[in-house]
């Protein structure tokens, strides 16, 4: 990958680069959409597929994570993607079985709160192996979805510490119909659960007409409350966390005006869904 990389390079041919995790959807494509015009026709654009274990925690989706190979290929192939790249365990992370992988990029701040007290090592396996994507792919440019927020934050701020020479661009999440993020998890829902997991989008628009509603900023404890008490209507759904932050720097706030930024994770069932806007 790393020559073919350099190859193109050296021909003047921008990079433009997509990684996911596979089992693909229009989120997914639309990223590659950007990625194509960042670059344009005469550009490469690149996809990476790989399942990263080390961004799973122990009681995590590793082993059932929606996998479709084939269907994944002909998406990319209809979608106009050069390349596909697609690893696997034993040459992203040759001697990890053995205990002889030991070289991890941990990013100590924005990657602490939300997803990362949820799921500790999460941000650790993502910095990681984006890193290690960014080395072999070597790209000018990259596309994230901001489906994954602070994912995207967290990528960014690695980029910029760590001298990356690669541009970031962040693109809008995708919705079904319904207002549903898309996800490949959403596989992993029943009917019942598909119809209620309506409730994650349905507390953003709840959120964003009485902040649009109010003459002054809300408390974040009451909103917060309200929001979980209308997702959990719906028989399957938990609320993880539901936080207002200020989209730039991450501080949560306690009052929540227009603009604030409001992250949520759910399960339904046992399914773990996350969403977020702006309000
Ligand atoms: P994955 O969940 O497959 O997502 C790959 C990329 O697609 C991410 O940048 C994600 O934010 C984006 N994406 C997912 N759903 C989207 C939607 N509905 N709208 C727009 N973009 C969407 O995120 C990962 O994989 C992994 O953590 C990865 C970055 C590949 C590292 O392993």
């Amino acid at each position: 990958m790393q020559k073919m990389a350099l190859k193109w390079r050296r021909q003047g041919r921008r990079l433009g680069f997509v990684p996911t995790m596979g089992y693909l959807h229009d989120g997914h494509l639309s990223l590659v959409r950007r990625a194509r015009q960042a670059v344009g026709q005469r550009g490469v654009v690149a996809v990476s597929i790989y399942v990263n274990p080390t961004q799973f925690g122990p009681a995590e989706d590793l082993e059932k994570y929606p996998r479709d190979l084939p269907r994944d290929l002909d998406l990319c192939r209809k979608a106009g993607v050069d390349v596909v790249f697609i690893p696997n365990d034993a040459q992203m992370y040759a001697g990890r079985a053995a205990g002889r992988y030991s070289t991890y990029v941990v990013e100590e701040s924005l990657s602490r709160r939300m997803e990362g007290a949820s799921r500790p090592t999460h941000f650790r396996g993502v910095a990681t192996v984006v890193a290690k994507l960014f080395n072999l792919v070597l790209p000018e440019v990259a596309v994230f979805g901001a489906k994954d927020f602070q994912q995207a934050a967290v990528i960014r701020r690695m980029v910029r510490d760590l001298n990356f020479p690669v541009k970031i661009i962040v693109a809008a999440t995708r919705r079904e119909a319904d207002g549903l993020a898309m996800s490949s998890r959403n596989k992993y829902l029943t009917p019942e659960q598909r119809q209620q997991a309506r409730c994650l989008w349905g507390a953003i628009q709840q959120a964003r007409r009485m902040v649009r509603q109010s003459r002054q900023p809300l408390a974040a404890g009451p909103l917060r409350l309200r929001l979980r008490r209308f997702i959990e209507q719906n028989p399957a759904a938990r609320v993880d966390y539901i936080e207002f932050f200020e989209a730039g720097s991450f501080a949560p706030l306690n009052k929540v005006g227009r603009g604030a930024h409001l992250a949520l994770a759910v399960f339904v069932g046992t399914t773990r869904l996350i969403d977020n806007a702006a309000l």
